[in-house]
C-alpha cells in the first residue's frame, strides 16, 4: 500500500475568467506529505508571492513599502520598474493608492491569483510580486507552485466575523492571525 498524501484540487480556478474568455485560468492539483497543507476554510486570505530573487526576504508584517523596496533590491531594479499585481478589487482601494505612491507600477487583474502569483517567478512575465487578498484555498495551491518554483509566499487568514473565526478553531487552526509559511 502507497503513503499517505495531502491533495488540494481546484478544478477551475477562475471561473469567471473562463466565462469571459480571459487570461489566468488554471486547473490545479497540488500534492505533498500528509498533514503538509493547510485544510484552509473557505474565506479570505492575505497574501503576498515574490518569486526566487526575492524569497526569504518578505514579509506580510512588514508594510507594503518595505516589501517593494525588498524585492526592488532583490532583483536590482529601481522601485520604478517594480509591477506588482493585485486583484482589482474595491477592498484593495487603499493598497492600490500605497503601490502607487512608491512609484511602483500595478497590474490589476479581474481574476486569478493563482496564476498571479506563479507568474512573480518568471521574469518573461514581467510580474514581480502580488500582493492582496484572494480565496484561502487557493493560497494554498499558490503556496505550493511557489515552493516547487523557489518562489516565496506567505499568507494570512482573513476571519471576517464569528462564524468564520469559529469555523477557523474547528479545523485546528488556533491562531488565525498568525502568517502561514510555505
Ligand atoms: P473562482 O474560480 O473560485 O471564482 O476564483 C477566482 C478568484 O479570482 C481567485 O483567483 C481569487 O483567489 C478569488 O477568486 C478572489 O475572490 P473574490 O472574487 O471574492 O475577490
Amino acid at each position: 500500500y502507497g503513503s499517505r498524501l495531502d491533495v488540494a484540487v481546484d478544478p477551475l480556478e477562475g471561473t469567471s475568467i473562463v466565462a469571459t474568455g480571459t487570461w489566468g485560468a488554471l486547473a490545479v492539483l497540488a500534492v505533498a506529505d500528509a498533514g503538509d497543507l493547510l485544510h484552509a476554510p473557505d474565506m479570505y486570505m492575505d497574501k503576498i508571492a515574490v518569486g526566487p530573487e526575492a524569497a526569504g526576504l518578505i514579509s506580510l508584517d512588514n508594510s507594503i513599502e518595505e516589501n517593494i523596496a525588498i524585492v526592488a533590491k532583490a532583483k536590482n531594479k529601481n522601485v520604478e520598474d517594480v509591477v506588482v499585481t493585485i486583484l482589482h478589487r474595491d477592498r484593495h482601494e487603499e493598497m492600490i493608492q500605497r503601490v502607487r505612491a512608491t512609484g511602483a507600477r500595478i497590474k490589476l487583474i479581474p481574476d486569478g491569483d493563482v496564476a498571479a502569483a506563479i507568474n512573480t517567478a518568471f521574469p518573461k512575465t514581467g510580474v514581480d510580486l502580488l500582493l492582496g487578498s484572494g480565496g484561502a484555498p487557493e493560497g494554498v495551491i499558490a503556496a505550493v507552485a511557489m515552493k516547487c518554483l523557489g518562489g516565496d509566499f506567505q499568507g494570512r487568514l482573513l476571519p471576517e466575523d464569528e462564524a468564520q473565526e469559529k469555523r477557523c478553531q474547528d479545523m485546528g487552526i488556533a491562531d488565525t492571525g498568525r502568517i502561514l509559511l510555505l
